[in-house]
């Protein structure tokens, strides 16, 4: 009788990275069987359009080369069991239904319980699952670690049920129903969308009322470097939710259904507090600032892109308030070495977290001695520096996986 290999086995045909092995190896020593799918989505980092996408407009994100792993088999009943390498081993068992009940304290389980509750009404054949989880997108960063968990977990989920008939769109859109009905954040689609749709070397021009997107190429020789202020920030505790309360009042005064209807003129027009009224700017501004990106970005205009990436993190700080003190001087020192060849900002949520810069590849070795030069968190600690590529969006495979396609 012929031996399988197992999907760890030197007669296997795939070379994986260290994170992925490790979910396999944790799922065969937990279970005693091998997993049979392994899903992997990605991380994403902002270029531009803050703030934008619940306000139906303009994002221009781009999927990491840092990904959640999932190693996922079925089981005989309609339980989960999850395990997440990351949070020291904490472990979750729960009955696979739409409406399971929150874990006491939240966090890592209320995600796992929340994605997979909006996919069991779509299953044909709801089916339980083994979960392992580990990953390397920085957690509390801003660069969507919950919604690469949730692209990953929907699509292990998807090939254990021996489903696959929903797209990309659509898994993004259950994840970010995830977090605004279960884990509580009023969140876009920004971040959802990127981690399924992402492209190698690419960012992604998002239309976030229509979902459509554009793969826009990122200029040859340029390069992502993301700088971690180590400011924390939490999206649920923080003014996230009163900031989209904010633009909804914007637009109720404004007649328009969102601000992305919205012009400068009509603004001026209309008589608001003044907060409001700069946060109304900021997401009008900004959506400019996303299409006049893209273009820039198409034509390998730098010195474009970089004003506009400074002004954008103007627009941050002093009308929508999202940037903290720390975050505008690491945005500032980027912007110093990068000069005219490139960009930085703030990226994501806000209040803490970490800004981007795109820079010419051969100016990484200057900002990262600036940055070690000139940079401390409020705690005296340097930022932490993630060089990374545009990478591909969420995908599983089963077992025997074929060699490289799950990373490409
Ligand atoms: C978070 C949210 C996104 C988006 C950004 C800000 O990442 O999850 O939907 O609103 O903040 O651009």
């Amino acid at each position: 009788m012929a031996t399988l290999a197992s999907p760890l086995s030197s007669s296997s045909s795939t070379s994986l990275p260290p994170t992925a092995e490790a979910v396999v190896r944790a799922y065969t020593e937990r279970h005693g069987v091998a997993p049979t799918v392994l899903a992997r989505a990605p991380g994403r980092v902002n270029l531009i359009g803050e703030h934008t996408d619940y306000n139906d407009g303009f994002v221009l994100p781009a999927a990491i080369d840092r990904d959640t792993w999932i190693a996922a088999g079925p089981r005989d009943d309609l339980q989960v069991d999850a395990l997440a390498l990351d949070e020291s081993g904490a472990d979750d068992h729960f009955p696979l239904s739409a409406t399971p009940p929150h874990f006491p304290g939240g966090g890592w389980r209320d995600h796992v319980r929340g994605t997979l509750a909006q996919l069991v009404p779509l299953m044909a054949r709801p089916a339980g699952m083994n979960l392992v989880i580990s990953g390397d997108v920085p957690m509390g960063a801003g660069l969507s670690s919950s919604a690469s968990l949730a692209l990953g977990l929907l699509r292990a989920a998807q090939r254990i049920a021996g489903d696959s008939a929903l797209t990309g769109k659509q898994l993004a859109r259950l994840a970010q129903q995830a977090e605004n009905r279960f884990v509580g954040c009023q969140c876009g689609i920004m971040d959802q969308l990127a981690s399924a749709e992402g492209k190698p070397e690419h960012a992604l021009l998002i239309d976030c009322r229509s979902l459509d997107t554009r793969p826009v190429s990122l200029p040859e020789g340029t390069a992502l470097l993301i700088a971690h202020s180590r400011v924390k920030r939490g999206l649920v505790d923080s003014a996230y939710n009163e900031r989209r309360a904010q633009c909804e009042q914007a637009a109720r005064a404004l007649g328009v259904p969102a601000l992305r209807d919205a012009t400068l003129e009509m603004l001026a027009g209309v008589k608001l507090e003044d907060k409001v009224f700069r946060r109304a700017r900021h997401i009008i501004t900004e959506n400019s600032r996303v299409l006049e990106a893209t273009e820039a970005l198409q034509a390998g205009d730098l010195p474009r892109l970089g004003r506009l990436m400074k002004a954008s993190h103007e627009s941050m700080r002093d009308d929508f308030e999202i940037t903290v003190p720390a975050v505008d001087q690491l945005a500032a020192l980027l912007q110093d070495v990068v000069g005219h060849e490139g960009g930085a900002r703030m990226t994501g949520g806000g209040f803490g977290g970490c800004c981007i810069a795109l820079l010419k590849k051969e100016l990484v070795p200057k900002a990262l001695e600036a940055l070690e030069r000139g940079y401390r968190s409020p705690e005296g600690l340097p930022a932490l520096v993630y060089l990374c590529e545009a990478g591909p969006g969420a995908k599983a495979e089963s077992w025997p996986w074929p060699a490289g396609t799950i990373t490409a």
